[in-house]
């Protein structure tokens, strides 16, 4: 047949309807996760499967349930109730944790909600595809929750998390010990729950129920995390003290950001008491530890190191060419202020938020067109210390979304010249030896967002 014709390559609609489609991208031995219903992560599973042997499918594997027949350790993972939900949730939150189950609900990726956060799996797979293996090192220079060092710990890839908050620091350290604390004095805490909370309230700083206004929170001063850290700062430390024993700080931590995390929701509803709130939180993070804990117990895994530091992704405390990749997913430029968003939890911490605002990328500047001047300033030096860190031909991947009603503004230029802060920040990295190599487009959902489309951008450092 002539492939000039126009019928070249058309078959008829039986052949063509009882064969499907999945034999053309799959080789049949795989079966692709239940909830894998976007064009991003269908093209994820595509590269997984073209990357990875069946060994590695199997026990990296992203987007499959099973592998020859045989369960995948992902689907172990996210298989079971995700969360203890309280029993008054609503049907809404139910059906986002039942939806969501092999995206975002295993491991402890769940403890404490944190805006911009990286669906896990989606980042399980972008691990996979720029080839990282056992023993290799990926940084997230701007890691926020945790979600990349958390993940590849339970891929045995060792990682280096930084963040310039150290709320960010602490959340996501304590998220990442919790996959290996001893269980045993979580139960004792979760008997002495009155105890431990009286205690927090009293040291770290109660929370106003029903309050809307995070800002108005006074600062208690004296109350920084090292100090909370270092020591027990109230009248019934003795019960904490005999709970977690001398050396058992990452105990405390956990402790602790579940009385942030109960004091945020605190502040937002007055349905329960602070106690009631903290009590049943508590019980949540306790459970996703001891759950996380029973998967991997029945695996030959080693969670592998992750370095979580407090630092700034413009001057990386890293030698140069020591990390095999790099994903991350830097601030949109004006979309989200973290530090008013997280203001209640830096003040309960005794954080200084003007101070650090000078270190936030997309947060300096006083107007639209000074934030956005500033913030690919600052871009352009997190790339030139990205092209620095990363060992040659290894790859950098940059999950970006982009509003293009904004940008005009900040450009001064017509919505429809709007060229998006993804190719924006292609061309920046092309400066500091990057070459794009893939990008994928992602819808963000809800109705709150300002944001239609996301981008996954992989390069290359040449
Ligand atoms: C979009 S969030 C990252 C969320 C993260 N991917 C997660 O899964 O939770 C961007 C992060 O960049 C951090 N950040 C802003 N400026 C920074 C800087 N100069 N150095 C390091 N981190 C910075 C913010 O604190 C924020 O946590």
């Amino acid at each position: 047949m002539d492939p000039t014709d126009q019928n070249f390559n058309r078959y008829n609609p039986h052949d063509v309807l009882s064969e499907g489609m999945f034999h053309q991208l799959f080789s049949g031995k795989e079966v692709l996760s239940p909830q894998l219903n976007e064009v991003y992560e269908l093209a994820l599973a595509y590269y997984e499967s073209r990357i990875l042997n069946e060994d590695e499918l199997l026990r990296n594997g992203a987007y499959f349930v099973k592998i020859r027949n045989q369960y995948t350790r992902h689907y172990h993972m996210c298989t079971g109730a995700p969360l203890l939900l309280p029993k008054h949730s609503s049907s809404r939150l139910r059906s986002f944790f039942e939806k969501n189950q092999f995206r975002t609900g295993y491991a402890t990726h769940g403890l404490f909600p944190y805006r911009g956060k990286f669906h896990p799996q989606m980042i399980k797979a972008l691990i996979n595809v720029m080839g990282l293996k056992a023993g290799d090192v990926v940084l997230d220079p701007m890691m926020g929750s945790g979600t990349v060092p958390i993940e590849a710990s339970l891929m045995s890839i060792r990682s280096v998390g930084i963040d310039a908050s150290p709320f960010c620091r602490f959340m996501a350290k304590t998220k990442y010990d919790a996959l290996s604390l001893p269980l045993e004095p979580l139960d004792r805490a979760l008997e002495k729950s009155r105890e431990i909370f009286d205690c927090f309230y009293e040291s770290v700083g109660a929370p106003v129920p029903g309050s809307k206004s995070r800002n108005e929170r006074q600062k208690k001063p004296g109350n920084e995390i090292q100090e909370v850290k270092t020591k027990f700062p109230c009248g019934s430390e003795q019960i904490l003290f005999e709970l977690v024993g001398n050396d058992s700080r990452k105990i405390f931590d956990f402790l602790l950001l579940a009385y942030l995390d109960s004091a945020g929701y605190s502040e937002r509803s007055k349905r329960k008491s602070p106690f009631e709130q903290y009590r049943s939180i508590l019980e949540r993070y306790v459970f996703v530890v001891k759950k996380i804990q029973h998967v991997l117990s029945g695996f030959e895994s080693i969670l592998a190191k992750a370095t979580i530091l407090q630092g700034d992704a413009r001057t990386l405390p890293l030698d140069g060419n020591s990390i095999d990749g790099i994903l991350f997913s830097p601030p949109y430029s004006f979309a989200i202020d973290y530090l008013t968003n997280d203001s209640f939890h830096l003040n309960l911490l005794g954080e200084d938020s003007n101070k650090l605002r000078e270190t936030m990328v997309g947060l300096r500047g006083k107007n639209i067109k000074e934030k956005y001047r500033l913030y690919t300033e600052d871009m352009d030096c997190v790339f030139s210390e990205c092209g620095r860190v990363l060992k040659p031909e290894r790859f950098c991947t940059l999950i970006i979304g982009t509003n293009d009603n904004q940008l005009s503004k900040a450009l001064g230029i017509n919505k429809e010249e709007v060229k998006g802060l993804h190719r924006i920040m292609i061309e920046t990295a092309q400066q500091h030896r990057f070459r794009p190599v893939r990008t994928l487009a992602r819808q963000i959902s809800g109705i709150a967002n300002t944001m239609r489309n996301e981008y996954i951008v992989i390069l290359q450092k040449t």
